[in-house]
């Protein structure tokens, strides 16, 4: 691994960049394979029993992921990372590591909806149960422990409704009662926020979102300690889940740009949100960037700027919302966030569409909640749009 920079844009270009020691490509070569040769049958042995470092098959690991996995753990400050071929891939290794039959987990009904489906219909399969609680009311959480709860999985800020959960205080509670937490980063992403050094224990992600950028991957990863991510990596091994050579050369690839890219996502999103503030036919709008946000200065303290997804209601009935996405024209209809282009999406049409309508307006997410991702095109024009659908 190349040498330490000062500023986080040289080390996200140069950590985990090395030239291809055959050729001296400085672009390393995509390790499109799923087998690895060896010289003798010894070094096979050698390998399968730690005396020797290298791969031997794609599902076990690949070049391209130990590029990723180093800048991915130099972003998040954690020991050891682990890419997969989803974010959810992440989150259900990242649990299934800490959490067996029998056991429970606390989290909040304002996560991604294919979190929710995990916890409320995967996992109780696997005899996991969850309850849903408010985190930042201390007495739910408190009220929510059980004897086996193993731990408390949280996403700060929340999607869609961008509430801010207090980590630092969260990991406390959660230390005290032997608890670990685990925090979905997607949204914040460690160019804003990093949950590790605020106590947090461990780091998920959808790559797939801003770490990537492009809207062309799926990918997940998993940050923590060495001896964790031994855990994960084991079952993640047995279990299947892994990415391919070329995506993960693809996340290399977007990583490189990515605090350029998240410069430019926070500002067009403070300046979309300030729009839609004042703008008369909007009622609410949820961003951690603005001095209105319920929780702004605990998203001060815990976070270095708020990210480039909000989320904002209409005056009027639900039927706006169809005028409203039907209308733009620089924004495209779509679910996900966190790439270069805008996207627009009504949480409960597909993001939350399978959380049930009672827990969901319990966190906030009501029919009328329109989702933005912003992306880097220029606030004007992405300002413009808005307003020529909202006249
Ligand atoms: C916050 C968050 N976490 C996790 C996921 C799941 O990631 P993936 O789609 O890469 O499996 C998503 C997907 O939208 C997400 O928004």
């Amino acid at each position: 691994m190349k040498k330490r920079f000062r500023g986080i844009n040289s080390n996200l270009v140069h950590v985990g960049e090395r030239p291809d020691p055959v050729t001296g490509s400085v672009i390393p070569p995509i390790y499109q394979t799923t087998t690895f040769a060896f010289e003798t049958n010894e070094g096979m042995l050698d390998l399968m029993e730690g005396r020797a470092e290298g791969y031997i098959y794609t599902r076990y690991g690949n070049p391209n992921y130990t590029m990723v996995e180093e800048k991915l753990a130099f972003l998040e400050g954690a020991e050891k990372g682990l890419v997969l071929s989803s974010g959810m891939a992440a989150t259900s290794v990242a649990i299934m590591a800490i959490v067996k039959s029998g056991e429970h987990i606390i989290s909040h009904p304002d996560i991604y909806g294919g979190s929710f489906g995990l916890f409320d219909d995967v996992f109780p399969r696997l005899g996991i149960t969850t309850t849903f609680v408010d985190p930042g009311d201390f007495s739910q959480l408190e009220s929510a422990v059980r004897k086996n709860t193993r731990v408390i999985f949280l996403e700060t800020p929340s999607n869609p409704t961008l509430r801010i959960y207090d980590i630092k205080k969260i990991a406390g509670f959660a230390h005290e009662s032997g608890i670990k937490l685990i925090i979905d980063n997607t949204f914040a992403t460690p160019f804003n926020q990093k949950p590790l050094d605020l106590g947090a224990d461990v780091v998920v992600h959808s790559c797939t979102k801003y770490l990537n950028g492009h809207s062309d991957i799926m990918a997940g990863a998993i940050l923590g300690e060495a001896d964790y991510i031994d855990i994960c990596i084991n079952i993640f091994r047995k279990m299947g889940g892994n990415l391919n050579g070329f995506d993960a050369w693809l996340l290399l690839r977007g990583l490189k740009t990515f605090g350029l890219r998240m410069k430019r996502h926070n500002e067009n999103a403070q300046a979309v949100a300030e729009f839609l503030d004042n703008h008369s036919l909007v009622e609410n709008v949820y961003y951690p960037g603005l001095p209105s946000h319920p929780q702004h200065s605990l998203a001060k303290e815990q976070m270095s700027a708020f990210g480039g997804v909000l989320s904002f209601e209409l005056k009027g009935d639900v039927k706006q919302v169809n005028h409203i996405l039907n209308r733009v024209k620089l924004f495209t209809r779509a679910v996900s966030l966190g790439s270069v282009e805008s996207l627009i999406t009504q949480p409960v049409a597909a993001v939350h569409y399978n959380v049930p309508r009672e827990l969901r307006l319990r966190g906030g997410i009501s029919d009328k909640l329109v989702r933005v991702s912003v992306g880097i095109e220029e606030a004007e024009d992405i300002i413009e749009d808005l307003a020529q659908a909202l006249d």
